[in-house]
């Protein structure tokens, strides 16, 4: 398994790969890997002949206030996961080999602007332009997307439809903890009474699940449940419980499928993300 920062270092081995007629798969991440994106290396790897993980803390999706600079970082532990999983190639590149002087965005508008787009207007032009700068660099036949963040995904894939990529896009389940808490690399910010209180996310999202379940209809009573639930929790603060379909993103007053149930909370001073999704 090779660390490749140059951009056109990685161009000219992937087009050795495609003159042997090999298939490539994609998994772009922040790095900090765990087992969620294993799970997304995994998939990739069986699914392709070569796989390329992207390993970028992409400085244009996190706003002014955000945690760019503190987000957590460990390439050498990010290489042995990948080694292990089964990737060939870790693109590793610095903001200025991405970036350079570039003018350009890559911007959607409607299914950005609610649930994570209401509190951060600039993330999804951010995440659009550097995953169309990674399709374009790796041309991959396959990318692999977590569905914890659901709303990525969503935007990913009309993206692909409107620039027309002939990309396949692929989710891929949520991975939690033992005890029902959504993996992600922003959980190393949480202290131990707060990695405690971080499972109220799941908890409620059970009981909503299990509400729709049991026959509940209405949309705005499951998200005033799951609400009510997260609110028993002293040290959570909601940023968003909606019902959405997850085609378009649109709330719903009916619960129908599909189905996309989200919540974002804060846990102290960092912010969680988590849903189910009824196909
Ligand atoms: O999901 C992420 O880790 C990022 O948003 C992505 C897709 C790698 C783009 O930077």
């Amino acid at each position: 398994m090779q660390i490749i920062k140059n951009i056109s270092e990685l161009r000219a081995i992937i087009k050795n790969w495609r003159k042997d007629g090999l298939s490539v798969g994609l998994v772009p991440t922040m790095g900090y890997l765990h087992e969620g994106h294993k799970s997304l290396i995994d998939r990739a790897v069986k699914e392709n002949d070569r796989v390329v993980v992207s390993d970028f803390v992409n400085p244009t999706q996190f706003g002014p206030n955000e945690d760019f600079e503190s987000y957590p970082r460990d390439i050498n532990a990010d290489a042995a996961l990948c080694e292990s999983a089964g990737a060939d190639i870790i693109f590793n590149p610095e903001a200025e080999e991405m970036y350079d002087d570039a003018l350009t965005t890559v911007n959607m508008t409607d299914i950005t602007e609610g649930l994570c787009g209401k509190t951060r207007p600039t993330h999804f032009s951010g995440v659009c332009t550097v995953v169309s700068k990674l399709f374009n660099i790796v041309t991959p036949d396959r990318a692999y997307f977590g569905q914890k963040d659901a709303q990525q995904l969503c935007v990913i894939r009309k993206m692909v439809k409107d620039l027309n990529f002939d990309i396949e896009i692929i989710g891929c389940p949520i991975v939690r903890e033992g005890d029902g808490l959504a993996k992600s690399s922003r959980n190393t910010y949480l202290n131990p009474e707060e990695r405690k209180a971080a499972l109220c996310l799941s908890r409620a999202l059970q009981l909503g699940k299990s509400k729709i379940s049991d026959g509940e209809e209405n949309a705005d009573k499951i998200v005033k449940i799951i609400s009510e639930e997260i609110q028993k929790e002293p040290l959570a603060k909601i940023d968003y419980v909606e019902a959405v379909n997850y085609n378009n993103l649109k709330p719903l007053s009916k619960i129908e499928k599909p189905l996309l149930c989200a919540i974002a909370v804060y846990i102290g001073k960092t912010r969680l993300i988590d849903n189910f999704i009824i196909e």
